[in-house]
This record gives structure tokens, sequence and C-alpha cells, in this order.
């Protein structure tokens, strides 16, 4: 855990890098440059983490949404999504069939779906404790209260993941509708912080109106928050929504941000995400290879996956949950790491 970071105590950036290196980098075609960033990425996670690449297995349990975001397909205002949630007891089958596939840290996401109120949310906390008393129970569903929060640690939930989307607050409003603001994501991300959960911030790379100096906003956020999880992949346009003529965020300039985001928290658990998966059939691959070291293989029921639609051709919708268990593992050892089914807390 990251001893003395932890609640409201701000520290200064104590980044090796300044401003001007930063956007270099970030805006760098140089391949040398790119491969030594790489090369430094990969030391700094075999120092705390070895080879070893984190599994965790995704739940996505409702794709209703209240909210609007331009960028997200099962937002509230995309009519043409057919919706579904799972029932609790749907969702501690999935839990059940991720224990047996070896998965120790099961993640609940969703969108901001008010059937999932906090009475309920917390039974279903309590259920997977109670059954499975040594797993990591991690829930990505979104701005709630701080008393929601409090209620969701107390019932047993360890990790949360909030990506703050983008640390600009010009840009944040470019991309989510005036109900939304950056103000209030980063009031929850420090209240889930306050409250004691591991907190998992990040960001698209490649959103629409996107420039560099908004990414080196975000390397400077994710250095003054000490998230110990960074979510970063590409955007991709999603076909039912306001961006859906938008182009994908770029694999290498994603890559690079993983890479330094690797850098500025080199304790940071960090997945190669599906959408990187999406944008390259190796993408997650060369996100390990750039720094991440987790990977979040879906356990969703296979009916249900293509639903939750949050860009266009997302991989393994027609999967199931062991056909992504193994096609990972198979994928991690080609590419010179070593799968770890074990709980995975952040290093110390
Ligand atoms: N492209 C890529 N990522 C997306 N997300 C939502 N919509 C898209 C999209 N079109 C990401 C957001 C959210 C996470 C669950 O998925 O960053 O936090
Ligand atoms: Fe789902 Fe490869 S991870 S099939």
């Amino acid at each position: 855990m990251h001893a003395g970071f932890s609640g409201r105590t701000r520290q200064t950036p104590v980044s090796r890098f300044s401003d001007g290196e930063l956007l270099r980098l970030i805006t760098s075609e140089d391949d040398k440059d790119i491969r030594n960033l790489f090369a430094e990425a990969r030391q700094a996670r075999e120092k705390y983490y070895g080879t070893g690449v984190y599994f965790r297995g995704l739940i996505e349990f409702t794709n209703y949404c209240k909210n609007d975001c331009y960028y997200c397909g099962i937002r509230r205002s995309n009519a043409k999504l057919d919706r579904y949630r799972l029932s609790p007891d749907e969702i501690l089958a999935c839990c059940r069939a991720g224990d047996s596939l070896g998965y120790r840290t099961f993640v609940l996401q969703g969108g901001e779906d008010p059937w999932f109120s906090d009475d309920r949310m917390v039974e279903i906390i309590a259920a997977i404790r109670r059954e499975f008393p040594e797993h990591a129970v991690t829930l990505s569903i979104g701005e709630r209260s701080r008393e929601s929060y409090e209620a969701f640690f107390q019932a047993g939930a360890n990790r949360y993941l909030l990506r703050h989307e983008s640390a600009s607050e010009a840009h944040y409003a470019k991309l989510h509708p005036p109900s939304m603001s950056l103000a209030e994501r980063k009031r929850c991300l420090w209240h889930l912080k306050e409250v004691g959960f591991q907190v998992g911030a990040g960001f698209m790379v490649g959103s629409p109106f996107q420039t560099p100096e908004h990414l080196l906003e975000d390397l400077r956020f994710i250095e003054e928050f000490q998230p110990h999880m960074i979510g970063i992949g590409p955007f991709i346009p999603q076909r039912d929504t306001p961006f859906g003529g938008e182009k994908s965020g770029s694999l290498a300039l994603t890559l690079k941000m993983v890479a330094l985001a690797r850098l500025i928290l080199p304790k940071a658990l960090i997945p190669a995400t599906t959408a990187l998966g999406t944008i390259a059939s190796d993408g997650r691959e060369q996100g390990l290879k750039a720094g991440a070291n987790v990977v979040m293989p879906n356990l969703t029921p296979t009916a249900a996956r293509k639903l939750y639609a949050l860009y266009d051709n997302k991989i393994c919708t027609g999967d199931a949950a062991d056909t992504c268990r193994y096609c990972l593992a198979g994928r991690i050892a080609s590419a010179g790491f070593r799968p770890e089914m074990s709980r995975g807390d952040a290093a110390g």
C-alpha cells in the first residue's frame, strides 16, 4: 500500500519528469524514445511484480445507466440498445463459476443503475463475502454518496474503479453532459480513498477533442491522487452515440500512456484493457510489454455480453468464461509473462 498517500493528504508532485519532458514523450514518434520508455516501464513493473499478471473476473451485471456520457454505448439516450440486469442470484452464480476457474477477485461493473440501490448492493456484496471470505470484491458502479461508499465497504467490498476520464475541466465538459462534472468525479475519488478502498482512476486515450496537454493533466492527476489501480484504454467509437463517427484512439499513444503511468506510479496495478485488445489483436500483450500487469477476463454470461456495448467491435462477446480464462493465460505465457491467479493486492 502507499503509506503516507492515503486519505486527503496531497503531496507535491515528486515525478522525475518535467511537464516539458512528459509532453515530449507523449508526442514523440521516435522509435528509440519509445523503445526505451517501454523497456524502463517493464523494468519498473518487474521490480515490484516480477513477470506475474493478475487475473480479475469481470461481471458486467447491468447495462442500464442513468448517465448520458457522449462516448458510451450504454448511455441512457441510446434507445437502440436492449437492456439487461443480472439478478443477485445470477451475479452469485457468476462468482461461483469464476471461483472454479481460479479467480480470486470479482469485479462487479455496471452502468449507474438505480435498481441496484445501496440496500441491494449491500446484500449482494455481503452474500459474496459470506461465500468467498478470502476473495477480493471490486466495484465499478460510478458516482454515489460517501455514505453509500461506506456501506459498500462495510459490507465487504475492497476495491473500487472509477475512471476520472479526463483531468481537464474543459475537456471533461466536452465528453459529458452538463449534469456531470470533473469536480464531482474527483470528490467521489477522494471519498473512496478516505473510506478505505483501494481505488482505481484512469482515462481514455484519443477521446474526441483530447490534446497532448490534456494527457499531461491526466498524468499529473494520477501523480497527485496516487490511485492503487490505473485503467487506461483507447477511446473507440460506438455507432449509436454522439461520437459514433469519431476516430479510435491509437495503439501507440495508448501504450505510451500505460508506460508513463507505470513510471509515475511504479507500484500501481495497471490492466491491459479489453479496449486495447479490441483495437489490435495483440493489443493486450503489447500493453503488458509496456508496463501493464493485470487482465480482466469476462465472466459475464455470454448472452448478456454483446449488450454491454460500451464501444463497437468489443472482443470476446461470443465467448464463454472458460474460453477467456484460458485464452488469456495462453496469450500471457506466449508474451513471456506468468498468469497469476492470487488475489493480487497492490505492492506495499
Ligand atoms: N471507448 C473506450 N472506452 C470507453 N468507456 C466507455 N465508453 C468507451 C468508449 N466508447 C470506458 C470508460 C469507462 C469504462 C468502464 O469504459 O472509460 O470508465
Ligand atoms: Fe476472451 Fe481471448 S480473452 S477469448
